[in-house]
């Protein structure tokens, strides 16, 4: 396939046409593209395309005469598809659990039953407040960072954005937005909005808090999180 080599798609764009693939494809191509009868997308198995270019037409312009619509994309937002399209059948893709293809009804019951998701997540009003409201997650992340999440909760955080905490030698702990550090002092907002000063010879501990979300590696199976992923990326807000 020399004209998958030719354009060098990045794993971003990859994430980015899966989604758009999930959105604007799966209905007629399927899961994994041989939906059409004589078309595998996933194997290269075209009727009147093959580079990369030609496929781009394609998908912006459809098949007139036939049942390929066109779609209301940008050029370089198709381009992302046919850089999922050229990894579909790919092994190694496929072991990332956001690329395999789950079932969003399914998805929805472990969230709400097996995960527990729902007792700190709310969408669309239901749910707890522990956690952030994933009712527009199907538009405001990407697949990836939704298994990411469920994985390795910690991880990935910008430091800006989780509260963080500095136990002194004293016994004092104190939670806040850090502001600053040096190799002498850490600078925090505390809770109450009040700057905080603190010397490293005074501190006993300090650090981001841990998530309280719990990592689901072993918890749940790569079907169950693929679903989840699936039931998270069809949530896109209220119209
Ligand atoms: C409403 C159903 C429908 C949707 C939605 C749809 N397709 Fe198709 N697609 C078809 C049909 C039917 C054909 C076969 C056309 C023909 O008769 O040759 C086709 C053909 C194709 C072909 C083969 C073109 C060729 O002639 O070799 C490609 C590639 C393709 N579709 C990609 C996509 C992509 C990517 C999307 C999403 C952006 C998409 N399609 C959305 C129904 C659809
Ligand atoms: C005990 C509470 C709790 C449970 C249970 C929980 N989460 Fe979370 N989750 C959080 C909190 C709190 C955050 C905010 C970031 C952080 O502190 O890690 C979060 C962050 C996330 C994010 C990232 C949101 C963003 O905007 O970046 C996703 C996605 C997510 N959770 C999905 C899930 C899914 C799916 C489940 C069930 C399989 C789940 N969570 C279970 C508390 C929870």
């Amino acid at each position: 396939m020399a004209s998958a080599q030719a354009h060098n798609y990045t794993r971003a764009d990859i994430d980015e046409g899966l989604l758009r693939y999930r959105a604007s494809c799966i209905g007629c191509h399927g899961s994994d593209g041989s939906s059409v009868s004589g078309i595998d997308l996933g194997r290269g198995k075209f009727r009147r395309v093959s580079t990369d270019e030609e496929l781009v037409d394609v998908i912006l312009n459809g098949v007139p005469g036939t049942g390929m619509p066109p779609t209301f994309l940008t050029r370089p937002s198709a381009y992302t598809i046919v850089a999922f399209l050229r990894t579909m059948n790919d092994a190694n893709e496929r072991r990332t659990i956001a690329a395999q293809f789950g079932d969003a009804a399914r998805g929805r019951t472990i969230f709400e039953n097996k995960g527990g998701c729902i007792g700190c997540h709310r969408i669309r009003g239901q749910g707890g407040r522990a956690g952030p409201d994933l009712s527009e997650a199907g538009l405001t992340l990407r697949s990836i960072e939704v298994e990411r999440a469920m994985l390795d909760p910690d991880a990935d955080y910008p430091l800006a954005s989780r509260p963080f905490r500095v136990l002194t030698k004293g016994g004092t702990a104190v939670r806040g937005a850090l502001l600053n550090q040096d190799s002498y002092t850490i600078q925090i907002r505390d809770e109450h909005g009040n700057l905080r000063s603190f010397a490293k010879s005074d501190v006993r501990e300090s650090g981001p808090v841990k998530s309280p979300m719990p990592s689901y590696r072993g918890r749940l199976d790569a079907q169950e999180m693929a679903d989840i992923i699936a039931y998270l990326g069809s949530q896109r807000g209220v119209h």
